[in-house]
């Protein structure tokens, strides 16, 4: 989206003294910026691919102005971006800041912790206990993690590191644990936007051996997952593809890190698919929460799938399962949220869920990241928005212990005027927290 934008500069960078050329100059210009519109147009089509150097890759492209009358005649042909509605009553003269999607929120103090000895994008973690153990993840689009890496809460160092099975995902897994065994499901196998894998795996961590399970039905990326009731549950995600959302739904019965079943049995779908929910089990009741449809796509025929940027819709949606094996609709989250899945914990009966990414810009389609701290009442069941962590950054891996809320890892944002995602951390941080 560069180049446009620079030809648009080029052009207007000339001066003409007589009127014939200015006319030809404006008409020039009509035209190059007609085409610029349209271009920006396709890119927000689901058939146009953008380099994920824009949101992934430390550049520094600049982000296209369009002219105002422009501007509102773009945002009339917007559909499902929500802001859009309120942009129109402020009128297209106003300035759609790149910040518009922060939600006020308490700065809290946050305390510097031993950094993750790899950084890492789209890792997965599991906390039992003072232990936290960090799977796989990118440390970049060209190099995936193949090990755990061990966190004990309560001397504050990274104590250990584990090898993951050669056939097992490097991201966009299922996780659980039942405070013993950890459990991991499918996800994508290897770099950029390779394809997923449906092997299967527990492992252990009072021997840290693993174990092999029955290979989910179909593979799928990032799939809601938990251990509910003596079942493993997983459900949603990305279709083999990496785009088409999923809304199967399986489960399989599992103890001390063996499947009691050769098969998977299949569940009641869930209303909407899509991977990077965070999936939380809480006495009865089964939670799904936020995600998005769509993702990042191998681009046809590249040999390395290398991966390209296609259409994606990020929501907030809550949605339950309890005894009665029948789907119900919550409260949404107080704005979008994707890449949550290992972003929460269960505190005083309360969801406390760190960061994410949220919907793109509905004027620039910059991806935007979340710095906020959201809490989910679980006996009334609303929302509400608690603190900011240090930046903004997706895929959290997030823990709590002796009343400190602690995340690590993810991608953070460029700074604190600018949300959209830059680079890859392995930083550790942490809060006192009180939630009532
Ligand atoms: C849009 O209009 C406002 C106020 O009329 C002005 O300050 C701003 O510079 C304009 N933006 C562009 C991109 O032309
Ligand atoms: C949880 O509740 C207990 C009892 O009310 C309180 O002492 C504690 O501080 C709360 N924990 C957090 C993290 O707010």
């Amino acid at each position: 989206m560069a180049t446009p934008t620079t030809r648009f500069h080029h052009h207007h960078g000339h001066g003409h003294s007589s009127a014939s050329k200015v006319i030809i100059f404006f008409c020039l210009s009509a035209f190059i910026g007609l085409g610029l519109i349209a271009n920006l147009f396709r890119a927000s089509l689901s058939s146009h691919y953008l380099s994920i150097a824009t949101n992934w890759v430390d550049t520094d492209a600049p982000v296209v102005l369009i002219p105002n009358a422009t501007l509102n005649n773009k945002l009339l042909q917007e559909r499902d971006v929500k802001s859009v509605k309120s942009v129109k009553r402020m009128g297209p003269e106003r300035f759609l800041s790149a910040t518009f999607a922060d939600l006020p929120a308490p700065e809290w103090h946050w305390e510097q912790m031993p950094s993750a000895p790899v950084p890492r994008l789209d890792g997965y973690s599991i906390q039992i206990k003072n232990m936290f153990y960090v799977f796989g993840g990118y440390a970049h689009l060209d190099h995936v993690h193949s090990h755990v890496d061990v966190f004990d809460f309560s001397i504050n160092k990274w104590v250990d590191q584990i090898k993951m099975p050669k056939e097992m995902a490097n991201s966009h897994l299922g996780i659980a644990t039942d405070g013993r065994y950890i459990y991991i499901v499918s996800g994508q196998y290897g770099t950029q936007c390779r394809g997923p894998t449906a092997a299967s795996f527990s492992l252990d961590t009072a021997t840290k051996k693993w174990k092999t399970l029955p290979p989910l039905p179909a593979p799928r990326y990032a799939p809601a997952t938990q251990l509910w009731k003596g079942r493993l549950h997983v459900m949603g995600g990305s279709k083999e593809n990496r785009h088409e959302p999923g809304l199967d739904h399986w489960s399989l019965a599992v103890k001390d890190g063996d499947a009691l079943e050769q098969q998977w049995r299949k569940e009641v779908p869930i209303p909407r698919g899509g991977p990077h929910r965070a999936c939380i089990a809480v006495d009865d009741r089964l939670f799904v929460i936020g995600g998005q449809e769509g993702d990042f796509m191998a681009k046809p025929g590249s040999p390395i799938f290398k991966c390209s940027r296609r259409h994606e819709v990020v929501y907030g949606d809550v949605y339950m399962l309890d005894t009665e094996m029948k789907w119900k609709t919550l409260p949404a989250m107080p704005k979008p949220n994707s890449h949550i899945e290992c972003a929460w914990v269960i505190v005083n009966n309360s969801i406390i869920i760190t960061g994410g990414t949220t919907e793109k810009h509905p004027v620039t389609k910059r991806m935007m990241l979340v710095g906020e701290v959201f809490q989910f009442h679980l006996d009334s069941m609303k929302w509400s928005v608690i603190g900011k962590l240090p930046y903004r950054i997706k895929t959290t891996l997030t823990g709590f212990w002796d009343g400190w809320l602690y995340f690590t890892s993810g991608q953070r944002d460029r700074g604190p005027d600018n949300p959209q995602p830059r680079k890859v951390v392995g930083e550790m941080w942490r809060t006192k927290l009180h939630v009532s």
